[in-house]
């Protein structure tokens, strides 16, 4: 059995760091934003060369704030791909706007510049007001939240140079890629802000849900610091009206002990997915491409393939787990059909749908697990057979 994801491996060597740090927090008592949240946010703002962090409940809070925080709410209206996790429209709609679709790049899986470019020029006007306003949903366009999936990332120069062309502020969805590097530079350094989940199965995951959103904007973060906790601004005294989206002391203090490993277990990702790369027959299935300039972080190995039941129900009969990230567009979820889209409106991103298979991928996977998963799907499609031994010794 080779499992889609195994936490325990991550955690069996951290668990006496945790036990410690559990009963150092328990004698604490100190349970909400105290010291962990706040050396936390710094490190990992720092980490992702961003000055400043605001952690949260989650990064489905953490997108929403950013856009609260920016400025974005009812009759607004806010791009972003129809091939993401569902948050990434919900944080939208749930601070009162709409979001509308950009097709992604068929390489990269992430928002192509050269769709938005095309969306922005037939699909937007300006009013009398000078005001860009999306003709679909008659919203004030505000903002653009490209996706970094699967742990590479977008094409952000591109992006930002066309969104800040026209007043809009990009906000990175970085949930499934800390550490990822563009040119050079972190994810969450390159939009307005980024924002982070710290979902268990993440690269960085914590014990529970947690987010964080980072950013350059010290007025940004002053207000996301009082929007995540009531508004407040002293004890009873309300600034504005917020919500309860802390992150917690307790999980502030694991993500500590596994930040300095995040930079290891990416490394192992990596040589994973080049293990992959070596083994799985690329005649035969679209394996990932890296964009020039990019080092991904693999929080997914994602590969296509025509008959996808067939092979993922081989997969199961042998003992190999898989997922699927994520078999319905946005625009063609139940969740958003009010929004009108019919299928054949990003073509790329549907047929991204019905043929991507997640394969195992975390960092505690080992060399051998991957000759045994290729070894698995070969069989699937009757390739000359090799035994997994024999796959093994060919990397
Ligand atoms: C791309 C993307 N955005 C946002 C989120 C939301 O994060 P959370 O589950 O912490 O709310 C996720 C989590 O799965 C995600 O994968």
């Amino acid at each position: 059995m080779i499992p889609f994801v195994d936490l325990w491996r991550q955690h069996a060597p951290l668990a006496r760091d945790i036990h410690a740090w559990l009963e150092e927090a328990l004698r604490q008592s100190a349970f909400i934003l105290g010291r962990q949240v706040a050396l936390f946010e710094q490190e990992f703002a720092g980490y992702c060369g961003a000055r400043f962090g605001v952690g949260v409940a989650n990064g489905t809070d953490a997108l929403t704030l950013a856009l609260r925080g920016l400025g974005v709410g009812p009759g607004d209206c806010v791009l972003t791909v129809p091939n993401s996790f569902i948050a990434t429209a919900e944080a939208v709609t749930n601070c009162g706007a709409t979001p509308a679709f950009v097709e992604v790049d068929p390489v990269t899986y992430t928002m192509d510049p050269a769709q938005l470019e095309r969306y922005l020029r037939l699909s937007c006007r300006r009013n009398a007001k000078g005001e860009l306003i999306d003709i679909r949903t008659g919203g004030r366009l505000r903002a653009v939240i490209p996706v970094h999936l699967y742990g590479h990332p977008a094409d952000m120069d591109a992006t930002c140079e066309l969104a800040r062309g026209e007043g809009l502020v990009v906000i990175e969805d970085a949930a499934q890629a800390h550490g990822a590097l563009y040119k050079g530079r972190r994810v969450g350094s390159l939009g307005d802000c980024a924002c982070f989940s710290f979902y268990p199965a993440k690269n960085l995951g914590a014990m529970g849900d947690a987010g964080m959103v980072v950013t350059g904007d010290e007025k940004l973060y002053r207000r996301l610091t009082l929007l995540r906790d009531h508004g407040k601004a002293a004890k009873y005294e309300h600034a504005v009206v917020g919500c309860n989206s802390r992150l917690d002391e307790l999980q502030a203090g694991v993500l500590r002990f596994k930040l300095s490993r995040l930079d290891a277990w990416n490394a192992a990702r990596r040589e994973r997915a080049a293990d992959y790369a070596r083994l799985l027959p690329a005649a035969f299935l679209d394996l990932p491409e890296t964009a020039e300039g990019c080092e991904p972080v693999y929080h997914l190995y994602v590969v296509r393939v025509a008959n996808r039941e067939a092979l993922t129900d081989s997969l199961s009969r042998q003992g190999i787990g898989w997922g699927i990230h994520y078999p319905v567009a946005l625009h063609l979820t139940t969740a958003y059909s009010h929004l009108g889209y019919r299928r054949g409106e990003f073509p790329i991103a549907e047929q991204y749908a019905d043929e991507i298979v997640s394969l195992p991928m975390f960092a505690e996977l080992t060399t051998d697990e991957v000759a045994e998963v290729a070894s698995a799907v070969l069989a699937h499609l009757g390739i000359p057979h090799l035994a997994v031994a024999e796959v093994g010794a060919r990397l």
